[in-house]
């Protein structure tokens, strides 16, 4: 991957988001080592414009024709080329000049961004975990067909890569991602049920996009992660597992054979595994303060809780099914979310209803990008069609 000092060109797709923004900052931090030029977001014209202005990229795209349309009035004195669309932000991700694409966009819509990443062959730093979640296998015969390197971004799989480095994975007993507990950790079963989408989305450690707030608050997140883990470091249910841990400074934890076990740990702030994303074989400067263990000082774990967390009971049930119960497992979650977020059904109802509909989900095969995309729509009908006949 270069030498530790030669310039990266770097894409972000979701630039506008909250792992898009914190990576364009470590790229303003180590603008010596990087340069955008590839930026693709979904409706947030004015924040692209503000960006398109300070990194000056080549590509970038938009979600909307009209948006794009508008922002080409907007930069007109730019020579930066504006797309939009699936395809648009595919162009982006696919950009020959690319050495670096981080792959941050929320949910299945990052899926084919995802992929023509990986086809291009080059470096991804994968934040978008629903694409893996529902493609893993997809993903990683691409990857090994054109050579492309997938770096997780996800604290926990950072963690457990920075870990494994040099590891046999023969030698790995179990590899346990540690999770916060989210806002609702504290509470009795019965007390979760009714919670308000603010109080769902203050989780007390991490400050990230609603959709994966509220994914932690259902514990659905470390969920996600258990299968995401499966597929990047290719491992088998039984050697996943999940642990709560407050602090959220150990992001997790490998245990060899040999009873030792490697363990993770940074403050809790994104800017850092994905600035190892961008630097890895090397390492370089953080912006962040030091980790000073004596002022957290205690680290505590704790058992994951499953029938408080139904979301995560199924998670592990999914990690040893076929890959169509991932896909409906992950559209029925992102389908209800949507729905809590707009308040048209209770908390309580989003694991009720991914629970229903993934587990009346047919087996079928799946090959294709398009069977994921027509299991994940079939699913979101589904789940619509629930919502419309409880309320
Ligand atoms: N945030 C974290 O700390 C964190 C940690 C680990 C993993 N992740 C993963 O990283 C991904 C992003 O999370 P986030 O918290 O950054 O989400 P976010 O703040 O909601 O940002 C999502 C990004 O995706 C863009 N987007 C949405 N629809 C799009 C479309 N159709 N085409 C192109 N872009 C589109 C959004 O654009 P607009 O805003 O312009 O609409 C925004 O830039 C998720 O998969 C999440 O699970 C996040």
């Amino acid at each position: 991957m270069g030498s530790r000092d030669s310039m990266k060109n770097i894409a972000v797709l979701g630039s506008t988001g909250s792992i898009g923004r914190s990576t364009l900052e470590i790229i303003s931090h180590l603008k010596d080592s990087f340069q955008v030029v590839g930026l693709s977001a979904g409706r947030n014209k004015e924040l692209l414009y503000k960006q398109i202005n300070y990194f000056e990229p080549e590509i970038v795209s938009l979600s909307h024709e009209k948006d794009a349309d508008e922002l080409k009035k907007m930069t007109f004195s730019h020579k930066v080329k504006i797309r939009y669309g699936q395809e648009g932000a595919e162009e982006v991700a696919g950009y020959s000049k690319n050495d670096i694409i981080i792959s941050a966009i929320t949910g299945i819509k990052g899926l084919r961004p995802t992929i023509a990443a990986v086809r291009s062959g080059k470096r991804v730093g994968l934040a978008n975990k629903e694409s893996m979640v529902a493609a893993g296998a997809l993903i990683n015969k691409e990857a090994s067909k054109s050579g492309a390197e997938i770096i997780p971004v996800d604290s926990e799989h950072s963690g457990v890569f920075q870990c494994l480095h040099k590891e046999n994975l023969q030698d790995v007993n179990k590899v346990i991602l540690t999770a916060s507990g989210g806002p609702f950790f504290h509470l009795d079963q019965r007390d979760i049920k009714n919670q308000s989408v603010e109080d769902a989305l203050n989780h007390p450690r991490w400050s990230m996009g609603k959709k994966i707030s509220i994914d932690s608050a259902t514990m659905m997140n470390k969920g996600l992660e258990l299968i995401e883990a499966k597929w990047l470091f290719n491992l088998p249910p039984e050697k996943l597992d999940a642990l709560i841990h407050p602090q959220s400074i150990v992001h997790s934890l490998v245990e060899m054979r040999d009873g030792s076990v490697l363990a993770q740990l940074s403050l809790t702030d994104m800017k850092i595994p994905i600035q190892f994303a961008l630097t890895y074989p090397y390492r370089k400067e953080s912006a962040l303060p030091s980790l000073n263990l004596s002022e957290v000082g205690s680290l505590d774990f704790y058992e994951a809780d499953l029938n408080k967390f139904p979301l995560l009971r199924l998670a592990f049930k999914a990690l040893r099914k076929e890959q169509y119960f991932s896909i409906a497992f992950n559209a029925s979650n992102e389908s209800a979310v949507n729905a809590f977020l707009k308040r048209e059904i209770h908390f309580s109802d989003i694991w009720e209803l991914v629970i229903e509909v993934t587990e009346e989900t047919n087996k079928m095969e799946v090959k294709t990008v398009e069977d994921i995309l027509n299991l994940d729509q079939e699913t979101r009908e589904k789940i619509r069609d629930k919502i419309r006949r409880r309320y």
